[in-house]
């Protein structure tokens, strides 16, 4: 089948694979749709690793992504054939400890798509384990049902800050997790969102998301969380930027006993400010993907509640998947997430 390949660094070529794969009886085949390109595919290109995974071996990029069910294992009853689905790229192992946990996103043998060695979706077809694989509705696009999974990230996000109907947050970071934190934490009931950047059009695009958008060039964080909740602070500050400096004033703009949630992963370990954590009993989370959220987060998606169409700025064939990545790794301001249409 054509694939786009990442053959090595900087190096990309639309090849054909000889990628052979049986549908088990809880499996079924995909026809992939859409496909978002991810910072770490991008990075993957541009620099063949992400810390300790190195591409060693050609590796078909992607991993957001959504398509039609073209076949169906001879167990699996909640899909059939013609069913529009996005899938949960990770498949861990479902007799592991973690998985029996309900941790099967921290289960260390969890196979990843375009995490090496494992081959990614931008492929025309892709078996997947049904139980990893959920049914779009009618009103949700295939562009939205590849958005999925960054959404779930931020639903994550917004599930461990466990956040209260009313509370305000702050998201450090708009590109396109900082985005969907901020939906998901709306979503979750949030009443104000304040998030930050130094790219105006995305700060412009997240303000007409409903979010308060606070170019860090021009105005100051924790003067803004300030006026907004008279002094007290953010309930909860989610940081999805990964940049050294946002992660060490994190807790400024955060209110006595709120949480800090850190989703972004610097690239380098980068200091943390233990004593302004110290000083307000800061609660803080991590996170890792995400696990059981798919659903939730596709339901906001039918529901309305959560809109993230115009996330999608930048659309390509996949003849063209190439100039995309390309593209992706020089992207416009005004661009967010750029999508590969495979059909
Ligand atoms: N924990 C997880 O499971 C998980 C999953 C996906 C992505 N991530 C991480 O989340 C981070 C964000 O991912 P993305 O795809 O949105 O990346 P992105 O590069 O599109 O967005 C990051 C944004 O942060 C902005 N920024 C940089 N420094 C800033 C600062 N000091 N204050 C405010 N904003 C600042 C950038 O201008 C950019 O718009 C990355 O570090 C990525 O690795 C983590
Ligand atoms: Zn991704």
């Amino acid at each position: 089948m054509k694939a786009l390949l990442l053959k090595e660094t900087k190096h990309l070529e639309i090849a054909d694979v000889d990628i052979k794969e049986s549908v088990g009886p809880n499996d079924v085949r995909i026809k992939i749709h859409t496909v978002g390109i991810c910072g770490s595919d991008v990075h993957y290109y541009l620099h063949g690793r992400i810390g300790p995974f190195i591409v060693k071996e050609p590796m078909v990029l992607g991993h957001e992504a959504s398509g039609t069910v073209i076949e169906v294992g001879t167990n699996v009853k909640n899909l059939k054939v013609g069913d529009r689905v996005c899938m949960e790229p990770g498949i861990p192992d479902l007799n592991s400890r973690a998985t029996l946990l309900g941790m099967y996103n921290l289960d260390p043998a969890v196979r990843f798509w375009a995490t090496p060695p494992i081959h990614g979706c931008l492929r025309e077809t892709v078996v997947h384990p049904a139980m990893f694989t959920f049914k779009l509705p009618d009103n949700v696009s295939f562009g939205e049902g590849a958005l999925v999974e960054p959404l779930a990230v931020g639903m994550q996000a917004a599930k461990k800050a466990m956040i209260q109907a009313g509370d305000v947050a702050v998201v450090t970071g708009c590109g396109t997790i900082g985005m969907v934190t901020g939906m998901a934490a709306l979503a979750s009931g949030c009443s104000k969102v304040i998030i930050t950047d130094t790219l105006q059009p995305k700060l412009d695009l997240a303000a007409k998301m409903g979010m308060t958008a606070v170019n860090i060039i021009k105005q100051d964080l924790k003067t803004v969380v300030d006026k907004a909740t008279d002094g007290w602070g953010a309930d909860v500050v989610f940081e999805a930027s990964g940049n050294e400096n946002a992660v060490l004033h994190a807790f400024e703009p955060l209110r006595p006993g709120g949480c800090v949630v850190f989703i972004g992963m610097p690239v380098e370990p980068v200091p943390v400010d233990i004593v302004s954590a110290q000083a307000k009993e800061a609660r803080i989370e991590t996170i890792f993907r995400y696990a059981h959220v798919y659903p939730r987060a596709i339901n906001l998606m039918e529901s309305g509640k959560i809109n993230v169409k115009p996330m999608i700025t930048d659309t390509y064939k996949f003849a063209d998947s190439i100039k995309a990545f390309e593209y992706a790794a020089n992207p416009k301001p005004t661009s967010v997430k750029v999508a590969i249409e495979m059909q």
